[in-house]
């Protein structure tokens, strides 16, 4: 069992996950699959580049001919998937009617019969704003269980679930809790009611309760999120693996996912994609065809888009720019912001824990920029290891890099209205060099004088 983190940026990771069959390289979103009637042929998943899909175990077992099925020829065979199979363990049939036929042991032991690439343990989502105490109960039953799956002589390699509603220290002591056990990967469960109703500050709250406790060398999957908006925001918080049934459930009521968010293909003129659907069809043309295809093609398209936000998360992450990325993305609806804006004002310090502290340049935007892990790391090593400014001089900052003379930057301190303090010596180094800000691109008509002049001739004389 391994994970290994090969690039990171803010908590974000690209990883690759071993578990001893397939590898996964991570962030990787998972398609879920029903095993009673695919919406999709799974090798259409594989082809669009999915490397490991999510089913039901809870569902194979139930029903006596595929249980027979896959106790004979594994999971893999029964779901046509030749990647990564994950499985769940009917906690979400749980949350859902209250009740399952199966318990803990028994799936647990089914999921490694079965040949599961990580199976899951029994676990109790608890609602969000649950009394305190049936969280608390749900937690201590979850961590049980937990404790009874690893000590299971046969069993998969485990996916552990955080719970804890929406009680930050409950989530934080359940993680201490899992993360002492031998697990595969962490998933943040119960998340699914507040990911419908748009909670993302909520989300934001939960995911970093959860994190700050659990080993970082842990994978982390955020259970039942499979939405675009919510993955960047989540995979800068430090969560790997996702799943999703939208694809499939929004094709079956027509809707499309896009960059503009959700659309209906009933109102759509025009596909902004170039999916292999969207290349070949345009919105009439499905509109017209029977229903089967008409859903079959819709999630088609729905998996190429997640597809897509997935790589554009990678290449973010590579490239060092994945707080770009998540500022951009959440700027597409009011309920994503809120989610982040959580997370530069309360966690800006916690992310930069994990985040690179030197790149080759930060864009920023507001307020929400300042709280960017990056910048607390600066305000951090300036009050540390720089020692203050004291006994300087403190000067308004002109145009970066402030164009100040080397002799006299050990006397001087700078303002900058997004770094705060900045000693004259440090003005040509990361951060403060490489700060890319509105105000940067503004027309300058007396700029050859402004570069001379060692500082900010105020905003009026600028104007001018
Ligand atoms: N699927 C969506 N949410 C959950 C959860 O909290 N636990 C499990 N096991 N599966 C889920
Ligand atoms: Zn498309």
């Amino acid at each position: 069992m391994r994970f290994e983190v090969r690039d990171r940026d803010v908590a974000g990771r690209i990883g690759r996950f071993d578990t001893g069959g397939p590898v996964v390289t991570t962030p990787e979103l998972m398609p879920v699959i029903n095993p009673h009637e695919p919406t999709v042929d799974p090798k259409d998943i594989e082809r669009i580049g999915f490397e490991a899909v999510i089913t039901n175990a809870y569902i194979v077992w139930k029903d006596e001919d595929l249980r027979e099925r896959a106790v004979d020829e594994g999971i893999h065979s029964v779901v046509g998937f030749d990647g990564f199979v994950m499985t769940d363990s009917g906690s979400f049939q749980l949350a859902e009617y209250g009740d399952v036929e199966v318990d803990n042991r028994t799936i647990v032991e089914f999921q490694a019969e079965i040949g599961s690439d990580v199976g899951t343990i029994l676990d109790i989502p608890t609602p969000p704003d649950a009394p305190r105490e049936v969280a608390e109960r749900d937690v201590k039953t979850t961590v049980e269980r937990a404790k009874e799956a690893v000590e299971c002589e046969e069993r998969p390699p485990l996916a552990l679930t955080v719970q804890g509603s929406t009680y930050p220290d409950l989530r934080e002591k359940c993680a201490a809790e899992l993360g002492e056990l031998p697990a595969a990967v962490h998933p943040i469960g119960g998340v699914v009611p507040l990911l419908e109703d748009y909670r993302f500050a909520d989300v934001v709250d939960v995911v970093m309760a959860a994190k700050k406790a659990l080993p970082p060398e842990k994978p982390v999957h955020l259970f039942g999120c499979g939405h675009p908006l919510a993955i960047p925001l989540a995979v800068a918080m430090g969560c790997d693996l996702f799943d999703s049934a939208s694809y499939a459930l929004y094709a079956k009521t027509g809707r499309y996912l896009s960059v503009l968010g959700t659309l209906r293909l009933e109102e759509m003129r025009w596909f902004p994609c170039r999916c292999p659907v969207c290349s070949r069809y345009d919105p009439q043309d499905l509109r017209e065809m029977p229903e089967e295809e008409r859903v079959e093609l819709l999630a088609l398209h729905n998996l190429n888009e997640l597809r897509r936000v997935i790589d554009t998360v990678r290449c973010a992450i590579s490239g060092g720019e994945l707080w770009e990325l998540v500022e951009a993305t959440c700027r597409s609806h009011p309920a994503a912001w809120a989610g982040l804006v959580r997370l530069s004002s309360r966690y800006g310090d916690e992310l930069a824990r994990w985040s690179p502290s030197v790149k080759r340049s930060l864009k920023v935007y507001d307020e929400v920029s300042k709280g960017r892990p990056e910048l607390h790391i600066y305000r951090d090593r300036m009050r540390g290891r720089f020692g203050g400014v004291e006994g300087r001089r403190i000067v308004k900052a002109g145009r970066r890099p402030y164009d100040v003379e080397w002799l006299e930057s050990w006397e001087l301190a700078f303002v900058d209205e997004w770094l705060g303090l900045v000693p004259g010596e440090l003005t040509r180094t990361f951060p403060c060099h490489s700060l890319v800000e509105p105000s940067g691109f503004e027309r300058r008509r007396d700029d050859g004088e402004d570069r001379r002049s060692g500082g900010r001739r105020g905003d009026e004389g600028r104007r001018r």
